[in-house]
């Protein structure tokens, strides 16, 4: 069974899997790179990282018009049902949770996860989903840590982990990341959103090729990885 993995800019992804669309991260409105609106994007599920304005985006307005199952930190799903989203999932880290689409594991991640309005929004987490097509992770927004040698022991077939460095691991840190991961294929995100966190990704994939066994996959924004 296929799983479609699409960059939608910054770090939202769309996850196509078991007939099901996940959003990770959907901010779009206030998104110089976005593509796609928030008022016709298609969603069953979203996945929420952490509270940062980049991240929860425009969550509430996409549950809101398609019902779709929200999916975060215990934190944030409490803002969330204060925003008036009802149908939301609360889970903390470490915690895995079987659903429909596929299994989700919360990770930890090193960053900050304050809302926007300055609610405390927890602590940020990275995702692990097992799909049909395979394991997927997906950093969040964070440092490097030693840790993720033990998400690497989860079989990874994708990690997305960012490389914008400045709010998070730049590229040094990012090619160490991955020896740790040991994904079969590494895709960036959370770069050239802004000038502050432009970088050479070419530059950066090969660095990948050369110094770790993944395989670089540097999507176009609306491009998709299949597996
Ligand atoms: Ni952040
Ligand atoms: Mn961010």
């Amino acid at each position: 069974m296929t799983t479609r993995i699409t960059w939608l800019g910054h770090s939202a992804f769309q996850v196509e899997t078991s007939g099901k669309s996940i959003l990770i991260d959907p901010f779009f409105e206030g998104n110089p790179v976005a593509q796609v609106s928030a008022d016709d994007v298609n969603a069953d599920v979203i996945i929420v990282t952490h509270g940062h304005g980049d991240h929860v985006g425009d969550t509430v307005a996409i549950a809101k018009r398609t019902g779709a199952l929200v999916i975060s930190n215990f934190e944030i799903v409490t803002w969330l049902h204060n925003q008036g989203v009802e149908h939301a999932h609360p889970m903390h880290i470490g915690g895995s949770h079987a659903f429909d689409f596929g299994t989700v594991k919360l990770t930890i991640a090193h960053h900050g996860s304050s809302l926007p309005d300055g609610s405390d929004g927890g602590n940020p987490t990275g995702v692990i989903l097992k799909t049909a097509g395979g394991n997927l992770y997906f950093a969040g927004d964070t440092g490097l840590f030693g840790d993720m040698k033990l998400i690497g022991e989860e079989n990874l077939a994708v990690a997305v982990i960012p490389v914008g460095d400045n709010f998070t691991m730049g590229p040094d840190d990012s090619i160490r990341a991955t020896q740790f991961l040991q994904p079969k294929t590494v895709i960036p995100c959370h770069f050239d959103t802004w000038p502050l966190i432009e970088q050479d990704v070419d530059d950066w994939s090969r660095r990948i090729a050369a110094e770790t066994t993944a395989r670089p996959t540097v999507l176009q924004i609306g491009e998709c990885f299949e597996l």
